[in-house]
């Protein structure tokens, strides 16, 4: 990705310093690219530092983590006041602000700066999200414009907020990207399994669907990997993949994150643990054919009808998806001082990202006619959308369920969203329990203040 992103910054016309740690890593790169544009091969860190133009603006693109904080101390001791260290990394947010804040206190600017669009995203236009005091996107910002994505004519890039912002926001773009993937998944479980389909015929069937609302680079490419035949067996390639999803850790920070905030993002979370299920192979393998499974339908559906039943869902799901991943970001602004505008996100996230969807017009929009949208299931148009997808969405879920078929991602969201518009909810029997065993108090709906019943006692009722 970093040689990507440097061949993307030259092809702007940006003369580019390009080190690693191993210089024939660099060797190779100039083999490879040196003619693409004006490179700068740097053997030493010495000669990388001091080739760049005042005020400095160094990326880094390493691991995550311990090799991240040893490139900045390397960097950090041979830069001037004013200079800009960027980390492009998927680094965790919370090493951000504790970077950042090291950082600052040697005169120099910090930027985390999620990037996402993979390898290609990279070279042809990515979508960033940079953090960082908002002095240094001055002079960062217009060089980060120029090899991001575009879109209407609109940068997809914009400074997000101070310290760990930009990768705290890029963190839950990944998480939702998960949720994103497992009800994909789930949809082409579903049609594989309930309409008898074949890959090469579900490709067609995501093609179709990315012709309308769902548009987006996950389904496309959904299409490209069902119709891809291994070249080994003749079968279709998705069919001799080990069915084990990896898992570098952004997703499960982002529902780490959100249980400190106290955000059900329970789509991203049940993508998260699909994927950790997929990967108990052994315990998985124990339980197969052990379990009772109960009595399963395998009645035939009527194809046209179910597939438009699945479309539905998946919308209903993904949509669930984003409104909880923009209801954490929400809630992560006000914890940590940042000041985001959804809207803003929805914006640079319509081009150069993995997550990139015709939809997130919508959500820009949404946020822009109501900046303070208690949940964007709640925008006026996305509300009449759900009016269209919640019986289809019933459907699927019963259907899967009788047959047996795991849809982690299209159940919990469907009962998100019957818990949102309740009117009720058992937490009044929860209140009831804990103050039970705990005398943790409840409030009643009727009165202000706190309360508790004596229950070991006569069972009236005090106010604490
Ligand atoms: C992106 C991707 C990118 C990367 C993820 C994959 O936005 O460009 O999200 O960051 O592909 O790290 O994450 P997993 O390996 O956890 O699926």
């Amino acid at each position: 990705m970093g040689s990507n992103i440097a061949r993307n910054f030259a092809s702007k016309g940006h003369t580019v310093a390009v080190f690693n740690r191993t210089f024939a890593r660099t060797e190779g790169f100039m083999d490879n690219y040196g003619a693409e544009g004006d490179f700068l091969a740097a053997e030493t860190m010495d000669e990388f530092v001091a080739s760049l133009e005042k005020p400095r603006r160094a990326l880094i693109m390493v691991q995550a983590g311990a090799a991240t904080d040893a490139t900045i101390a390397e960097l950090a001791r041979r830069m001037d006041g004013g200079d800009i260290i960027i980390d492009g990394g998927n680094s965790l947010f919370t090493d951000t602000i504790r970077r950042e804040k090291e950082i600052r206190a040697q005169g120099l600017h910090y930027v985390g700066a999620g990037i996402s669009g993979g390898e290609e995203g990279a070279l042809l236009g990515p979508s960033i999200m940079p953090g960082g005091p908002a002095e240094s996107y001055k002079s960062l910002g217009p060089l980060l414009e120029s090899v991001s994505a575009h879109v209407d004519g609109v940068p997809c890039c914009r400074h997000i907020g101070t310290d760990g912002a930009g990768h705290f926001v890029k963190m839950v773009h990944n998480g939702i990207e998960y949720a994103d993937m497992q009800v994909i998944g789930e949809a082409y479980y579903l049609l594989r399994h309930v309409a008898g389909m074949e890959p090469a015929e579900i490709a067609d069937v995501f093609a179709e669907w990315n012709k309308g609302p769902l548009e987006s680079y996950l389904v496309e490419i959904t299409a490209e990997v069902l119709r891809q035949v291994d070249a080994k067996t003749g079968k279709p390639l998705v069919d001799v993949i080990v069915d084990a999803a990896g898992q570098k850790g952004t997703g499960r920070w982002t529902v780490k994150a959100a249980l400190d905030l106290g955000i059900p993002v329970t789509g991203i979370g049940e993508a998260v643990f699909a994927r950790a299920l997929s990967s108990a192979l052994a315990q998985r393998k124990a339980a197969h054919g052990q379990l009772p499974s109960g009595q399963l339908l395998n009645d035939e559906v009527e194809r046209a009808e179910f597939i438009e039943d699945v479309r539905r869902a998946l919308y209903a799901s993904k949509l669930v998806a984003y409104a909880q991943g923009f209801d954490e970001i929400k809630a992560g602004a006000k914890e940590y001082g940042w000041s985001i505008k959804p809207g803003d996100l929805a914006t640079i996230w319509r081009g150069g990202c993995i997550i990139r969807a015709k939809f997130l017009n919508r959500i820009a929009d949404a946020y822009a006619n109501d900046p303070d949208l208690p949940s964007l299931l709640l925008d006026p148009f996305f509300k009449l959308e759900l009016k269209d997808l919640v019986d289809p969405w019933r459907r699927v879920v019963v259907a899967a369920t009788q047959r047996g078929l795991p849809i982690p991602v299209f159940a919990s969201s469907l009962s998100y969203y019957d818990g949102l518009r309740a009117k009720r909810l058992p937490a009044d029997l929860i209140q009831g329990q804990r103050d039970f065993f705990g005398a943790h108090t409840y409030q009643r709906v009727d009165l202000p203040g706190a309360f508790h019943t004596l229950w070991s006692g006569d069972r009236s009722e005090v106010e604490s």
